[in-house]
């Protein structure tokens, strides 16, 4: 390699760097490790069929870089992530445009897996001693699902949160683990700080982990196989001519990515990812609507109820789960022709074709019927009057100012535990600062008197019991705290 160089430098600075080069090559191999990476062989020829995993690892890197942005400003906690994430939305400099990056890149991290998927599939890419490097790519494939599932959460607005309420509650189904899961991915019964603060970290450590190792395993795999070529070649011995990788597969693959930063890049500024109004527990009548790549599943769901719910969600996923990872197991055949192997390409075309048919039902549901329809067109309308008002920050008033006040005081001390054992909290909000449920109770001292605090409480008006309010059973003792509590709002 030191010899390599037969041509005299042109002048001072390339001698310079090649010497600077030839350093490192010496220690690090880079000529060893580009001819590795660049002069791998393509039985029959560059393609642009092949470019989808290379695609799929783009978008990938472009998700961890615009995730590092995001994670500059963002808080999980459910007093603060939705604060957070309006703050990127609306006030920081493309924070906007990167948030759509990232969230149309998890959109384009699916369409792309099918594409890579569907391109794998009827080219019977698994044959030929692949088994290790399909099951490689099936744990990247359920690790992107769970990205898409734990970053749903993350801002904490009213879709966020009761979609995630309906997916973790699916799990409940499970039988007798299924209570405990749940538990285990919301950190308690109920959603607050400690499910985002899990949802977090699976979202930006620990998947991210498991997804970077098998993406090493990946593409160590599929060097260790070599490239398949097309599907009249011998999966195990290639015959037809190769051409290597560099350049025209490379300048494919390139051209492919670029289409995809153009495409990400219109979308992120013609179209910019909303946030809904800040996430509700209190809220009976949201609806919560999937991302479209979950609404097949979504739509599935709906069908099994009762004793048969089981088959539904669990029985018969797991069979196809099962089916899916074992097929280089299953079709061992070398025969890559798709219309010489039907049963493999008729199932997986109905699949396919099912899934498409349940997210059109889906949509159809929703229009069919005139309440849904009319909740959902209101929600929309919600989300865009949030998009349109002006970013509010977080003021003393706000939740944890009060709290650290209500602590000074061990009367209100102890009130403040009754507002939040009675769940006051879920209409009023946590430090009476108000939600939509609830009006707000701050300075509600200086409206009423401690005496008719407490009959109103004890005896709630009409427009109180019509919000859900009920009369507040306590002895004189805690009344007492409470009332101490609600007069120190402000
Ligand atoms: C199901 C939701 C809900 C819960 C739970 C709830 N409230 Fe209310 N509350 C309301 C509604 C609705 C009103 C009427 C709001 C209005 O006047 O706009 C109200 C009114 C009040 C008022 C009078 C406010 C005013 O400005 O006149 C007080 C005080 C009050 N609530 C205290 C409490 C306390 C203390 C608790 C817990 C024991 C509680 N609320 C639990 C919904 C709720």
């Amino acid at each position: 390699m030191a010899t390599s160089n037969n041509h005299a430098p042109a002048n001072t600075q390339t001698r310079s760097r090649n010497r600077l080069y030839r350093w490192f090559d010496r220690r690090a191999g880079l000529d060893a490790l580009m001819r590795e990476s660049l002069d791998e062989p393509i039985p029959g020829g560059a393609r642009f069929a092949y470019v989808f995993g290379s695609g799929l690892l783009y978008v990938f890197l472009s998700q961890v870089i615009t995730g590092v942005f995001l994670a500059l400003y963002y808080v999980p906690s459910a007093d603060h992530a939705h604060t957070t994430v309006a703050y990127i939305t609306k006030e920081v400099t493309s924070g906007s445009f990167l948030r759509s990056l990232h969230f149309y890149g998890s959109s384009a991290i699916i369409v792309i897996l099918l594409l890579h998927l569907m391109q794998t599939f009827f080219y019977g890419s698994y044959k030929g001693r692949r088994e290790l490097l399909w099951l490689s790519g099936c744990v990247l494939f359920a690790m992107m699902i769970g990205m898409a599932f734990t970053g749903y959460l993350l801002p904490w607005d009213q879709k966020a949160y009761f979609a995630t309420a309906v997916g973790t509650n699916v799990v409940s189904e499970v039988p007798l683990i299924g209570e405990w899961l749940k538990r285990l991915m919301r950190g308690g019964t109920d959603m607050g700080t400690l499910t985002l603060s899990r949802f977090y970290v699976a979202h930006v450590f620990l998947i991210p982990a498991v997804i970077f190792a098998f993406i090493a395993a990946h593409i160590y795999l599929f060097r260790k196989a070599g490239a398949v070529g097309p599907i009249s070649e011998d999966a195990v011995e290639p015959k037809q001519p190769a051409e290597s990788f560099y350049p025209r597969q490379v300048i494919m693959d390139m051209s492919f990515a670029l289409l995809i930063i153009i495409a990400l890049g219109l979308l992120a500024w013609l179209k910019p990812a909303e946030l809904g109004p800040r996430a509700n527990p209190a809220d009976t009548q949201f609806l919560p609507r999937p991302e479209w790549y979950y609404l097949p599943i979504f739509q599935w769901l709906k069908y099994w109820s009762g004793s048969f719910a089981i088959i539904g969600i669990l029985v018969i996923p797991t069979i196809i789960a099962i089916l899916f990872a074992g097929l280089p197991f299953i079709d061992r055949g070398l025969e890559r022709r798709p219309w010489k192997r039907p049963i493999a390409a008729g199932t997986f075309t109905l699949i396919l074709f099912s899934l498409v048919w349940l997210g059109a039902l889906s949509h159809r549901d929703d229009r069919r019927d005139p309440g849904v329809a009319a909740q959902l067109q209101k929600q929309r309308e919600e989300t865009e009057q949030f998009m349109r008002a002006p970013f509010e920050p977080e003021t003393a008033s706000s939740s944890l100012a009060a709290a650290n006040v209500a602590l000074a005081d061990p009367l209100a001390a102890k009130g403040k535990k009754i507002f939040e054992a009675k769940s006051c909290n879920a209409c009023h909000g946590d430090g009476g600062v108000g939600t939509p449920a609830g009006a707000k109770l701050i300075s509600i001292g200086a409206k009423l008197p401690p005496d008719k605090l407490a009959a109103v409480l004890r005896q709630p008006t009409e427009k109180m019991t019509a919000g859900g309010m009920q009369s507040v059973k306590l002895s004189d003792e805690e009344m007492k705290a409470l009332i101490a509590y609600l007069n120190i709002l402000k």
